[in-house]
């Protein structure tokens, strides 16, 4: 007689009905591979009165979930971290395993959780990318390597806004109302433009490929608000894409984790993820490059990945959370020592000695020049001056941008994003 797992979902949105609608939708297959019967017991939601594509018990108490004794997991798809980790915790305590998709909770408290945990299952595959397995391929797939960088585009919204831009010479407001528009940003899209989601997600990742604890406020996260056509237009000229990328890059002891708006070599695969899909490039020292391209977000792109976890969790395998414990030797690189190409725009007033000016402010600050465009607007008298330098560090980027915000002549902030030519 074929058993069963009985799972509570806290969260019956987006994420939790397509979880509850493909758990009937698929059961037989399901049950196949997970060798037992997959039950919803009970739903969790804020609130009753609204109407519901799937029909379970439904309370608006957790407890109702995370205090009964017949259900083996907790499947946590509400949202928010601080309500999210406390049901987390309860759940663990209660010793019964538990499902997220919940990456902001985990960009925070992943090694709270691994450490209540213990031998206690917990499944994160949602967290991240929705349907592409990056999780299971970091901790089981490339297990046998040092993980030498991680590049990702990690936030779906933020790549279709850059695509609009770049082949529909939209602006950035036209293109984020048009996504909003299409269903693919939310009503307060904040996370996915300034960067905050894309860095919740390399967070995970970097704890699964290197055991490191860093939390959002100790990286580096730029988002794509302030990217315009001069931009596209240089990236164009000089063979790149531009891109939201997660980075993260290992040497020696020291990893290295951003996120950025990054020129790109417009032929590398992760060049061309475009529209709402996700991408990572993950290079290990024996495996080399391996690429994961995928649906990022969406409900049965989400669920899928829950489902799998459910199915591990059934299956009855269990490991540490992360793969590995917190690696005491590994630390994080501070951000001004890290290293890069730069491309700058400034907007200055168009009269002679202005570029003295500003080569003089690099070459204090040891950097040199790569590449060059100057374009004048000639009615105001007005010119832009683009250009990317050779590698130098952030630290010498922040003094430049200090000395030239001194100079009368600099009109608006100067702006810079980031060359990955690895
Ligand atoms: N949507 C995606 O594509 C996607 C992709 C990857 C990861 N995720 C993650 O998956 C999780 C769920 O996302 P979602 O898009 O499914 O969200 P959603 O559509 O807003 O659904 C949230 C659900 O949680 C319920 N809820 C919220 N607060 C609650 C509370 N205090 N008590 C009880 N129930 C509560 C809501 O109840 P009501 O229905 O009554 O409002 C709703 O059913 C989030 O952590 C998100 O980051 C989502």
């Amino acid at each position: 007689m074929v058993k069963n797992l009985n799972i509570g979902v806290i969260g019956v949105g987006t994420v939790g009905a397509s979880v509850i609608k493909i758990l009937e939708e698929n059961k037989e297959v399901i049950c196949a591979r997970a060798g037992v019967d997959i039950k919803v017991k009970k739903g969790v939601v804020k609130n009753l009165n609204k109407s519901r594509s799937v029909s379970i018990p439904l309370s608006t108490d957790i407890e109702d979930i995370i205090n009964d004794k017949e259900i083996d997991v907790v499947v946590e798809l509400m949202g928010g971290i601080n309500e999210a980790y406390e049901v987390a915790k309860k759940t663990l305590q209660n010793k019964k395993a538990l499902v997220t998709a919940n990456k902001a909770m985990l960009a925070y408290h992943r090694y709270e959780l691994q450490q209540i945990a213990g031998n206690i299952p917990i499944g994160f595959e949602a967290s991240v990318c929705g349907g592409i397995p990056i999780i299971k391929a970091l901790k089981d797939g490339l297990s046998a390597n040092h993980i030498l960088s991680l590049r990702g585009i990690l936030n779906g919204t933020s790549n279709y806004i850059l695509t609009q831009m770049i082949q529909n010479n939209q602006d950035f407001c036209s293109a984020l109302q048009l996504a909003q528009h299409l269903g693919y940003a939310e009503a307060d899209p904040s996370l996915d433009i300034n960067g905050g989601d894309a860095g919740h997600k390399l967070l995970i990742l970097a704890s699964l490929a290197y055991g490191i604890d860093a939390k959002p406020q100790d990286i580096l996260i730029e988002g794509i608000e302030s990217i315009n056509g001069d931009d596209i237009e240089f990236a164009n000229e000089f063979g790149y894409a531009i891109k939201l990328l997660g980075i993260a890059k290992k040497q020696n002891n020291e990893i290295e984790l951003r996120v950025h708006p990054a020129m790109i070599d417009k032929n590398k695969m992760i060049a061309k993820v475009e529209g709402v899909m996700n991408g990572i490039s993950v290079i290990g020292d024996r495996v080399g490059e391996t690429l994961y391209y995928g649906a990022g977000a969406g409900g049965e792109a989400t669920a899928s990945a829950v489902i799998s976890d459910l199915i591990e969790i059934a299956r009855g395998k269990s490991s540490l959370m992360l793969g590995f414990e917190r690696s005491p030797q590994i630390n994080l690189k501070p951000k001004e020592n890290i290293q890069s190409r730069y491309y700058f725009r400034l907007s200055v007033d168009d009269k002679s000695g202005v570029l003295a000016q500003i080569t003089s402010i690099l070459t204090q600050n040891d950097i040199s020049i790569s590449t060059f465009l100057q374009k004048e607007i000639k009615q105001k008298n007005i010119a832009k001056i683009l250009f990317s330098t050779h590698t130098t560090t952030e630290r010498a980027i922040k003094n430049t941008i200090a000395e030239l915000k001194k100079l009368e002549s600099i009109i608006k902030e100067p702006y810079i994003i980031r060359i990955e030519d690895e």
